[in-house]
């Protein structure tokens, strides 16, 4: 089975309140989406590079004219959805032609620019005779609480209890069959990765474990921290 890399890069960047959608805001110098780009052209397992943007992204373009080495390595679908959910299922649709049921797709946020050749190859080895497929994913370090309004209702144990990251890596078919009954019982808005839906079926994806660096640069504030781990300090 080959290995696809499926990139949702639909969004606006609301929370991050830019002036430009933030994978294309520079960070320590490059466009935020051409971190992971580089990372997936960059690994031998990686067979191909689809980027999901909105149909009316004013920005891929340009962008992608100043990277003419990844010009054979990445394909660009103009179809983003309402939700990151419908931006994934729309770019599985898109590249059903150039994909095997069985081909691993690994759905990678634009907005983890912290990607890097180790995770990947990590993620990869884990699920490679995988049945299920998988995720990169910390477990969580902070003492988590349960709220009613602003007072504590329960302190939670985080024994057990891990943050997903991305990317998380399922076989094609199996993918679209989740994301598919996720829509067709109308519970896609509980979901806000890909696992959840392939938890839906009823399987258990696997926990591999990521990073701190792969963390997604979501408010104001992640910009410099994101800029700290990407210019190499660990
Ligand atoms: N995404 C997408 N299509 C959408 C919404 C999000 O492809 N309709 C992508 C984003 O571009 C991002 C990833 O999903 O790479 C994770 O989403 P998030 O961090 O929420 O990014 P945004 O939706 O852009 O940010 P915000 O929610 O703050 O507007
Ligand atoms: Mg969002």
């Amino acid at each position: 089975a080959r290995h696809f890399a499926l990139i949702p890069a639909a969004g606006v960047g609301a929370r991050l309140g830019g002036a430009i959608p933030k994978q294309y805001m520079p960070l320590a110098g490059k466009p935020m989406l051409q971190y992971a780009l580089d990372t997936f052209a960059g690994n031998a397992a990686i067979a191909h590079t689809f980027i999901v943007v909105s149909a009316a992204d004013g920005y891929i373009g340009d962008f992608l004219a100043t990277q003419p080495q990844l010009a054979d390595k990445v394909t660009v679908v103009r179809h983003g959805g309402e939700t990151r959910q419908e931006s994934v299922r729309n770019g599985l649709l898109a590249i059903r032609a150039h994909i095997a049921d069985n081909d691993w797709v690994l759905v990678h946020d634009a907005a983890r620019p912290g990607l890097n050749d180790a995770l990947l190859d990590r993620l990869i080895a884990a699920l490679h005779d995988d049945d299920v497929g998988g995720l990169l994913a910390l477990p969580i370090v902070d003492t988590l609480k349960r709220s009613n309004a602003s007072r504590v209702l329960e302190t939670v144990p985080r024994n057990g209890l891990w943050a997903a990251q991305t990317p998380q890596m399922f076989r094609y078919a199996l993918l679209q069959r989740a994301l598919d009954a996720a829509q067709l019982q109308g519970r896609v808005g509980d979901i806000t990765d890909d696992a959840s839906a392939v938890e839906m079926l009823g399987l258990q994806p696997k926990l591999v474990e990521g990073s701190p660096r792969n963390f997604k640069v979501t408010l104001a504030h992640d910009v410099a921290l994101a800029e700290l781990f990407l210019q190499g300090q660990e």
